[in-house]
């Protein structure tokens, strides 16, 4: 695995195992880093690539991937510049690991999930797939961008105290709306991941894949 401070963003790249294969893009929650999500990456598929980057806002010395005002409420205005620099890294950072950019799976949880809806909204040439593990609606687009060719597994908590049921389906209906193709699944949990939501993405990206 290498670890490195190249491109803007502290990361860990690891190789896939079959060349050409798919990259995960892994984006942890708010407080996680680069190491965080390296071994849920290798549940879901134990031979893609792995791209994890370490978000670069620090909240009270908590990394994520982009400011906050308050709990659920974003400041806007750096989540596009946040987004944006972000897409640029993966572009860049498959030029430097020679991977293909047309198979990218980005998998993130909590505020990685948000900045990953993000992605897709603003940057969705930078996404194939993505499996977003207790998101919210991070921005409304000024247009919907076409996400017909897109697959995404969303998955939420019943019982989350952070993003509730309403705010997952709110972003699915954004999704629906610019047409991708959207799997979701319901946990009867908070807002902490489990084994089983972990296996059933697992299972659902190797049936598209
Ligand atoms: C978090 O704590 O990360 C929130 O649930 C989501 C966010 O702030 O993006």
């Amino acid at each position: 695995m290498t670890h490195s401070t190249k491109l803007g963003f502290i990361h860990n790249f690891l190789e896939s195992k079959e060349r050409h294969k798919m990259t995960l893009l892994l984006l942890h929650g708010t407080g996680g880093n680069e190491d965080d999500l390296i071994r849920l990456g290798s549940e879901i598929s134990n031979f893609a690539a792995i791209l994890s980057p370490r978000g670069k806002i620090l909240e009270n010395g908590a990394p994520r991937f982009f400011r906050r005002l308050a709990e659920g409420v974003f400041d806007v205005k750096d989540l596009k510049f946040r987004t944006h620099e972000l897409a640029d890294f993966v572009k860049k950072a498959s030029e430097l690991y020679d991977f293909d950019i047309r198979n990218v799976v980005v998998i993130g949880y909590s505020n990685g999930a948000n900045i990953g809806a993000s992605l897709l909204l603003l940057r969705p040439e930078v996404v194939s797939v993505a499996i977003l593990f207790r998101p919210m609606v991070p921005l409304i687009p000024d247009t919907c961008p076409d996400l017909s060719e897109k697959s995404i597994f969303i998955s939420g908590g019943l019982y989350d105290p952070i993003v509730s049921r309403r705010e997952t389906e709110r972003l699915v209906d954004l999704l629906k709306k610019s047409r991708a193709n959207v799997f979701v699944h319901w946990k009867d949990s908070g807002h902490e991941l489990g084994m089983d939501e972990i296996s059933e993405s697992s299972k659902w990206l190797s049936n598209i894949k």
